[in-house]
């Protein structure tokens, strides 16, 4: 287990009162959680700027009616292979899809794979879940 240290902070009374409210409104019931969440936040984001192994999610609504659309989208996946750790597909209603892909490996490469799923015509959103590995932070 990783060994725990205390130290202070000092900083303005107006913002240690805005974190104390944003902590609240996001369930957080101690300071030190919220304070250590809020610099994994960061340590993850420049693992996505760095060439350093990332892990997150693709999700992605369409319409399967769309036969070509469906194709395209599992050729995208058969070339990023490499980086896609599992699919979970989900029948919305009747036409739309949600589709949750894994991904593990480079930054570039997720980012590559979200263009692409993104850009096939019927798509109608996809967005990129940025997380880690869990390694670095
Ligand atoms: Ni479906």
């Amino acid at each position: 287990m990783t060994e725990l240290v205390r130290f202070g902070i000092s900083t303005e009374k107006n913002l240690l009162a805005k974190f104390d409210s944003l902590m609240k409104v996001r369930g957080y019931t101690n300071r030190s959680k919220a304070f250590s969440d809020l610099v994994r936040g960061e340590l993850v984001k420049k693992e996505w700027t760095e060439s350093k192994d990332i892990a997150g999610a693709i999700t992605m609504i369409y319409d399967h009616h769309k036969r070509e659309l469906v194709n395209k989208l599992m050729d995208i996946q058969h070339d990023f292979s490499k980086v896609i750790m599992s699919t979970q597909h989900i029948h919305l209603d009747h036409d739309n899809c949600l589709e949750i892909v894994a991904i593990k490996g480079s930054a570039e490469k997720a980012h590559k794979l979200e263009g692409a799923l993104r850009a096939v015509k019927g798509v109608k959103h996809a967005t990129l879940s940025m997380s880690s590995t869990g390694k670095g932070i």
